[in-house]
C-alpha cells in the first residue's frame, strides 16, 4: 500500500547481490569444508536455497546477513521436484553437482517467467566438458565418467551459463575456456570465490574466461558484492520522487550506465567512493534507454526505469536487447494512468502524472516497477498485490522507504 507524492530523503544502505548470493549458494557444493558467507542479502530466493542444500545433507547456518554451508556430507540425490522448482537460479545445482559428484538431476527451474528463458547454453558447455544430458519428464539429468576441459563458444553472452560452465569446469581435467563469456559484476563474485576455493580462474570480466581444472576445493570466508539492482532501484525512486537520497555501500561503477542515464534526463548524481547520491529535480528531459549485456544498460532495471520515464517531458522509447518481451509491467502502469505503448522489443513512453490504482506485480522487477510509480502518485493509495514476488530481490523494502520518508505499508490479502 502506497500513498505516493513525498520525496525520499535520507539515505539508504544496499545489501549483498541476490544473483551473486543465489550462484555462490551453490558454489559451495564443491568445497570439502565449511564456506562462510558474508553480507548476505535477506530474500526468499537465499531462503529456498538453503532449503535445497538441506535436503542435499549440508548444514546451513543463516544468520542474518551470515550464512556458514559445511557440504561435508552432502550428496547428490536427485531433485526432480520440491524447492527446485520454486527457483530459476536452481541450475546451477546442475553445474555444482555435476562438478562434484559427475551427476546430478534437477527439475527444470521455475522463477520469474516474464517470457521463455532457455538453458541450451548451459547444456552445450556440460556436453562440451563430457557429460551426457537428458530431459527425463521435465528434470535434467547430468552425468559424465570423467569431465575434461574443454572450448565453449556461447551463442549469447548468458550470466547463467558463464557461471554454471565454470562451476562444473573447476573440478575437470586440464584446461576450460570460455569464449562470450558474459562480463557481469556477478561473474567475477562467483570466479573470486571460487578462487578463494582454490580453484585457477583467469579472465573472469571478460569475454574469455580460463578455468584450470583441480582435484579437490577447500572451504574459505566471501563477502558478497553490493547489489546493483537494488541500489539502482533506489537511485531512480529518488529521481522519480524529487527526493534527495545517498544509496550507500555501493560499487558506483557498477551503476555507470544508469547514472549516465539519469544525468541525461537532468537529475543530479555524485558518485563517491562507495556510495552514490541523488537529488531529484521539478523536471526530467525524456530519453532512449537500451538494456543490454553488462556494461550496458542492466536490463533488471528496466522495468522502475519504465515507471520513472512516465515523469519526464515528451516520449522516451526504451528497448531491452536482453529479453524480447519483458513489459509485463506496462499494463499495470497503463492502469495507473500511463501512456505506454509496446512495439516489439521497445515500449514508448509519453510523459504525463499517474493516478493511484490496484495494481499486480508479474514478476520481481515488474513488481519494483509499480512501486517507484506509486511513491510518484500523490493522491490516493496505490495498492500493489503479489508483492512476495518483490521479496525474493530487495531486502527490507518496505522499511527502507518508511526510513526514507516514504509513506508504505503491508498488508495481507484477505
Ligand atoms: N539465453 C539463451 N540460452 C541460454 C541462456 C540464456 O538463449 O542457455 C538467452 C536468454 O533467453 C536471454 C539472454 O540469453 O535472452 C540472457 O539470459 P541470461 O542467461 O544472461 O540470464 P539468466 O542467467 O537466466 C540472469 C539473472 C537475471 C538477469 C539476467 C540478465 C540470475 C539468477 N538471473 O539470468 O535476473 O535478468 O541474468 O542480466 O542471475 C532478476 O534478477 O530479476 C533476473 C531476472
Amino acid at each position: 500500500m502506497i500513498r505516493g507524492g513525498r520525496p525520499l530523503r535520507g539515505s539508504v544502505s544496499i545489501s549483498g547481490a541476490k544473483n551473486s548470493a543465489i550462484a555462490l549458494i551453490p558454489a559451495a557444493i564443491l568445497a570439502e569444508s565449511e564456506v562462510v558467507l558474508d553480507n548476505l542479502p535477506i530474500l526468499s530466493d537465499v531462503a529456498v536455497y538453503s532449503e535445497i542444500l538441506e535436503e542435499l545433507g549440508a548444514r546451513v547456518l543463516w544468520d542474518g546477513n551470515q550464512m556458514r554451508i559445511d557440504p561435508t556430507h552432502i550428496r547428490s540425490i536427485p531433485m526432480p521436484n520440491g524447492p527446485v522448482k520454486k527457483l530459476r537460479a536452481s541450475y546451477y545445482m546442475m553445474g555444482a553437482l555435476l562438478g562434484r559428484f559427475k551427476e546430478a538431476t534437477i527439475g527444470l527451474p521455475g522463477g520469474c517467467n516474464f517470457e521463455p528463458r532457455p538453458i541450451d547454453q548451459h547444456i552445450k558447455g556440460f556436453e562440451a566438458l563430457g557429460a551426457t544430458v537428458t530431459n527425463e519428464h521435465g528434470a535434467i539429468h547430468l552425468h559424465a565418467k570423467e569431465l575434461r576441459g574443454a572450448k565453449v563458444y556461447l551463442d549469447v553472452s548468458s550470466v547463467g551459463a558463464t557461471i554454471n560452465i565454470m562451476l562444473a569446469a573447476t573440478r575437470a581435467k586440464g584446461a576450460t575456456i570460455i569464449e562470450n563469456a558474459a562480463k557481469e559484476p556477478e561473474i567475477i563474485d562467483v570466479a573470486t570465490l571460487l578462487n578463494s576455493m582454490g580453484a585457477v580462474i583467469k579472465g573472469a570480466g571478460t569475454e574469455t574466461i580460463r578455468i584450470e581444472g583441480v582435484t579437490e576445493l577447500k572451504g574459505c570466508r566471501h563477502s558478497i558484492i553490493p547489489d546493483r539492482i537494488q541500489a539502482g532501484t533506489y537511485m531512480i525512486a529518488a529521481a522519480a520522487t524529487r527526493g534527495d537520497v545517498l544509496i550507500d555501500g555501493v560499487i558506483p561503477k557498477h551503476l555507470e550506465a544508469l547514472t549516465a542515464k539519469l544525468l541525461e534526463m537532468g537529475a543530479h548524481v555524485e558518485e563517491l567512493d562507495e556510495s552514490i547520491r541523488v537529488i531529484g529535480q521539478p523536471e526530467y528531459q525524456h530519453v532512449d534507454v537500451k538494456a543490454l549485456v553488462y556494461p550496458g544498460f542492466p536490463t533488471d532495471i528496466q522495468s522502475p526505469m519504465t515507471s520513472l520515464l512516465t515523469q519526464a517531458k515528451g516520449v522516451s522509447v526504451l528497448s531491452d536487447f536482453v529479453y524480447s518481451n519483458r513489459f509485463k509491467h506496462v499494463p499495470e502502469l497503463v492502469r495507473m494512468g500511463a501512456k505506454i505503448r509496446v512495439e516489439g522489443r521497445s515500449a514508448i513512453i509519453e510523459g504525463g502524472p499517474l493516478n493511484a490504482a490496484k495494481v499486480k506485480a508479474a514478476d520481481l522487477r515488474a513488481g519494483a516497477a509499480l512501486v517507484v510509480a506509486g511513491l510518484t502518485v500523490p493522491e490516493g493509495t496505490t495498492e500493489v498485490f503479489g508483492v512476495e514476488l518483490i521479496d525474493r530481490g530487495y531486502d527490507h523494502l518496505v522499511p527502507n522507504l518508511r526510513a526514507l520518508g516514504a509513506d508504505v505499508w503491508r498488508e495481507m490479502e484477505e
